[in-house]
């Protein structure tokens, strides 16, 4: 690991932080002027400005903030003895979605530096060390692929497929992990780093409405929806909008308005499937053009693996027949693939004797946590969302629950460093 900051000690009798405080601190930064929400994709300046609030809210806790090879940055309370083995982890994310709420993610990196801030107030000395870790691409929002940090942290990438991601400029990940500081020669799988994990806790804002239902402030999740991400690129003949007959097109975004219907339609007649396409791209998209080529991404989530795969094969049989009826031809490539992940049970059962009020929660949203859960044991923890929504500028944490959020996480953190 690189250490990009000193160790320095935490001015004594400090006061906890406040988890509003803190999102306060940041709420000008990747402020998205069209859909309102945040924009805050990785290695942009915002996503980098909030890295370096990070390192400074760390280093102001007295924490030692370093940035590993996959660019994780990591803000560690070591014990006396400095050993950083069997560590405590937990953090988030400071990415966004474009467009997205501001708590998805920084909540819960914001929660973690409160709960330093409280186990300090209460005088606790870590018997085991502590992290507070910042994933980097987590929605995978920028290079396609969701959890890329803590996909390379685990191995669960290939390296070489993950230099060659390409963002919507068509800039390769190697080159803007480089300029970011980065070497892309060493990124991939941290064998060190992941054998002093000794568990990872993430709080995170629920994403749906399950608290609301509830009437409950926070939750323990059970698990995490098996989801992947496939792109879609149908090819047509490009022609002039004005002097091409009707008869004579070979449009490729009749073909994908159709399909994304027929995506619809599958999910609909497949029960707890979820199916989304949240992002088309015409080829080269001009009002009177028809277009060459379209391409679209398609998210699909369902408990059952097999199941996710069943869809996605008759989703792309159904491309295939669309795309031959207008002219076209279409191709369907995986970006990524989470498979559904049930939290470590030992885990699960210590939080659930630390917070014995939490009911315990699914949820259908991606995680770091997710990533990690077949390496370490891993938990996550739930804050309620008022709107039940998220990816979304209506995303909404109350200012008691966001506090809540942090207090029961450091209850949380406590059981487990005792
Ligand atoms: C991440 O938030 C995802 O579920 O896509
Ligand atoms: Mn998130
Ligand atoms: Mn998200």
């Amino acid at each position: 690991m690189a250490n990009t900051t000193g160790n320095l000690t935490q001015q004594k009798g400090t006061r906890a932080a406040t988890v509003t405080g803190l999102l306060s601190d940041i709420a000008n930064l990747g402020t998205d002027p069209v859909r309102g929400g945040y924009t805050r994709p990785v290695y942009s300046t915002a996503e980098l400005d909030l890295r370096e609030w990070f390192i400074h809210q760390a280093i102001q806790r007295g924490l030692a903030v370093e940035t590993d090879r996959n660019g994780a940055t990591w803000a560690w309370w070591e014990t006396p003895g400095g050993d950083r083995a069997n560590a405590l982890v937990t953090g988030s994310h400071l990415d966004s979605v474009p467009g997205g709420g501001p708590f998805d993610g920084p909540l819960g990196v914001a929660s973690a530096l409160v709960a330093v801030d409280i186990l300090k107030t209460r005088g606790t000395v870590p018997t085991r060390p502590l992290a507070v870790v910042v994933f980097p691409e987590e929605e995978g929002s920028r290079f396609g692929v969701a959890c890329l940090g803590s996909r390379l942290m685990t191995g669960a990438i290939d390296p070489d497929k993950a230099r060659n991601l390409r963002d919507p400029d068509g800039n390769t990940f190697a080159d803007v992990a480089k300029a970011n500081g980065l070497d892309p020669r060493h990124i991939g799988k941290d064998e060190e780093l992941l054998g002093l994990i000794g568990a990872f806790v993430e709080l995170h804002v629920e994403q749906g409405r399950g608290l609301i239902d509830l009437n409950q402030p926070i939750a323990i999740a059970s698990s995490i929806l098996g989801h992947g991400r496939w792109r879609l690129s149908v090819t047509g003949q490009g022609n002039h909008a004005g002097t091409t007959l009707m008869a004579d097109r070979h449009d490729p975004m009749i073909a994908a308005s159709r399909t994304v219907v027929a995506i619809r339609d599958t999910a609909r007649n497949q029960p707890h499937a979820r199916a989304t396409v949240g992002r088309l791209q015409p080829v080269p998209g001009g009002t009177n053009v028809i277009a060459s080529r379209v391409d679209f991404w398609l998210d699909v989530r369902h408990p059952d693996d097999a199941v996710t795969a069943s869809v996605v094969e008759s989703i792309h049989q159904q491309a295939q027949l669309i795309a031959a009826e207008e002219g076209c031809t279409v191709t369907l490539s995986e970006e990524s693939l989470s498979t559904t992940v049930h939290f470590d049970p030992g885990l699960q059962g210590a939080l659930q004797l630390a917070l014995p009020e939490a009911p315990i929660l699914d949820t259908g949203a991606g995680h770091d946590a997710g990533v990690l859960s077949p390496y370490v044991p891993t938990a996550m923890v739930f804050v309620r969302n008022p709107s039940g929504i998220s990816h979304s500028p209506e995303e909404h944490v109350l200012d008691e629950d966001a506090e809540t959020g942090a207090r029961v996480l450091a209850d949380a953190l406590a059981s487990l460093l005792s």
